[in-house]
């Protein structure tokens, strides 16, 4: 994973790159490290997180430079392992986002050649190695060296006796920014925001030469164009706006993220594709998965298509028989995984469509068509209203088949979702926060949103969580509930009410207490359980969506009682980009 920053221009480049790591910091951040060309290649390197103005790093002189935020794959999160990492003379930086397949050999290489290694990572090879080309001509030596590098990369490399950058891409995500005077590069365009709109999305074996206002792309060699893209978001969308956390501000944008993807549509050559499909595949990842769950449930019982939902993780090594429509759904376009599945079908001739919240991403590249969502940056490492906009493009999907009979549930489901913002679930907080172990269950599309309540409740808060179809939890998990073991049941008025609630007597006649969530003037309920919160009364489509919410803000609630890094839990990062 990790995030890379760089900029050459007029303005001192160490406060340009440490605010830029510090947007990408979802990306990874167990080290960070900036390197500027002052006299000579200066450099500041840290274990753990970005601290607002340190002073030794915002003390580095220079208007050109890189950064680095780290998820560490090769070597210990400590500072020799942070980036930049350097030639042998400290007169080469490099910053990479990626992995090196075949860095042990190039290193064992160099090592015979005489090159002293100081960090255990992959990517110092790429310094020793461009150190051995580097005769004055950085962009040659880069150029010379790529070709030796198996792997993924997206690179940045100065040298200490130019005012320039070369940077590289290949699987690995790169955008650059363009301003008057200065060009921006990094490893998506939330650091961007603040300085310019004009962004250019670098393709794979793109190398690129930035100097203070003025860039060139090649491609195999030859000087390339590219276009310049409008971003659509603005920076203020990237603070936090008063709120405490970034997710608990995401939480409360989920009525626009989810109104304002419903309201963008769909365009014709996607709506062709969806009505086309006889059949639709989707591969996702995390809190994606679990939407394409919801999406499968939905689409099989109210409009007959068969679904099947692939976890990108699996769909590389063991991939099904493939037939119609595949669709990637990932917020961030980057997630190797959903990347490599896209990629085989492909291969396989399956028409493709990206679902994405990141304009410019992997799979856009990749798919036929794309349909962004509209979440806006999403920072908090917990996937939530980007959850919000992946059902909302999802059921978009839903309705087209359905000839449009969810228009006015989906019109007015924002409203719904801002109710529940206020509902008070203080009761359901203090239990959860008290306990080690605690069940979700579900039956049909709340079965997805239980696995995914679990999910935000084990990654924010660390309390051990599983979502359970709920008719499976006797079948093991009974062993064990205890008066310590609380379950959250999701019974909402349909089908499956009965057989829920006889499930949730089952649960509470072993003791163990029950949080429902089910809609507001249920009289049932509320006597059978200990703990009730009410979610509107409204169509299944929009107590699905509100129902999530609900398992959001108990998570998050949980993970602050608890004193939880809320935005930034242990050993996760936000975009996974390596297998
Ligand atoms: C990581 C994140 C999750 C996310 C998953 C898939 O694991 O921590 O929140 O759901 O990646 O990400 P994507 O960008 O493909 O939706």
């Amino acid at each position: 994973m990790c995030g890379i920053v760089g900029y050459t221009g007029r303005r001192d480049a160490a406060p340009v790159l440490l605010g830029g790591l510090k947007r990408l910091e979802y990306r990874g951040y167990d080290s960070f490290g900036i390197a500027t060309v002052g006299s000579a290649i200066e450099v500041y390197k840290k274990a753990g997180r970005i601290p607002d103005g340190d002073p030794g790093a915002v003390g580095l002189v220079g208007c050109t430079g890189i950064g680095h935020t780290r998820w560490a794959t090769h070597g210990e999160p400590n500072e020799i392992n942070a980036h930049p990492h350097m030639d042998c003379e400290g007169k080469i930086a490099v910053v990479h986002n990626g992995v090196i397949e075949n860095y042990a050999e190039l290193k064992r290489h160099l090592q015979e050649r005489g090159h002293t290694f100081r960090s255990e990572t992959d990517t110092e090879v790429i310094a020793h190695l461009i150190e051995e080309k580097y005769d004055g001509d950085l962009l040659a030596a880069v150029n010379a060296v790529l070709p030796l590098l198996q792997g993924s990369y997206a690179i940045l490399v100065i040298a200490g006796d130019t005012q320039r950058i070369v940077a590289a891409r290949d699987a690995s995500p790169l955008v650059l920014g363009i301003g008057d005077d200065e060009v921006f590069a990094a490893s998506d365009m939330t650091p961007l925001l603040e300085y310019t709109e004009r962004v250019i999305f670098l393709e794979d074996g793109d190398v690129a030469d930035l100097m203070p206002g003025r860039y060139t792309i090649y491609h195999g060699g030859l000087e390339v164009e590219r276009p310049i893209e409008l971003i659509n978001w603005c920076f203020e969308d990237t603070r936090k706006g008063g709120f405490p956390h970034y997710m608990l501000k995401e939480i409360y944008e989920q009525p626009q993220s989810f109104y304002e993807t419903i309201r963008a549509g769909i365009d014709e050559h996607v709506r062709r594709m969806v009505m086309e499909a006889d059949e639709i595949t989707l591969v996702a990842c995390g809190t994606s998965y679990h939407t394409a769950l919801v999406f499968k449930y939905l689409a099989e019982s109210l409009c007959g298509i068969p679904v099947r939902v692939e976890m990108g993780s699996e769909f590389k090594y063991f991939t099904p028989p493939l037939r119609g429509l595949v669709i990637a759904v990932s917020q961030s376009g980057e997630t190797a995984d959903t990347i490599a599945a896209l990629k085989m079908a492909k291969a396989r001739n399956c028409p493709t469509l990206a679902i994405t919240n990141m304009q410019g991403s992997t799979v856009t590249r990749i798919a036929d068509e794309t349909l962004l969502m509209r979440a806006g940056p999403e920072i908090g490492v917990a996937a939530t209203k980007s959850y919000m906009a992946q059902l909302a493009a999802l059921m978009e999907i839903l309705n087209i088949r359905c000839d449009g009979e969810f228009d006015d549930a989906l019109s007015h489901a924002h409203l719904a979702i801002g109710d529940v913002l206020l509902l008070d679930i203080q009761d359901a907080v203090d239990l959860c926060s008290k306990v080690e172990h605690v069940f979700f269950v579900g039956r049909g599309p709340f079965y997805p949103v239980a696995m995914e309540g679990a999910l935000k409740m084990k990654e924010i808060s660390y309390v051990h969580a599983e979502g359970y179809a709920a008719g499976e939890l006797k079948h093991g998990p009974f062993a064990l509930l205890t008066p310590e073991t609380p379950v959250v049941a999701i019974c909402t008025p349909g089908p499956t009410y009965g057989v829920m609630a006889s499930n949730i007597k089952e649960i509470k006649a072993r003791r163990a207490p029950v949080i429902a969530v089910g809609v507001a003037g249920d009289i049932e309920l509320p006597e059978i359980v200990d703990i009730f919160i009410p979610i509107p009364n409204t169509h299944l489509l929009v107590q699905v969506l509100t129902a999530s919410v609900v398992l959001q803000l108990l998570a998050y609630h949980t993970a602050c009682a608890l004193n939880r890094d809320v935005d930034k839990p242990r050993n996760l990062a936000k975009s996974v980009t390596v297998e």
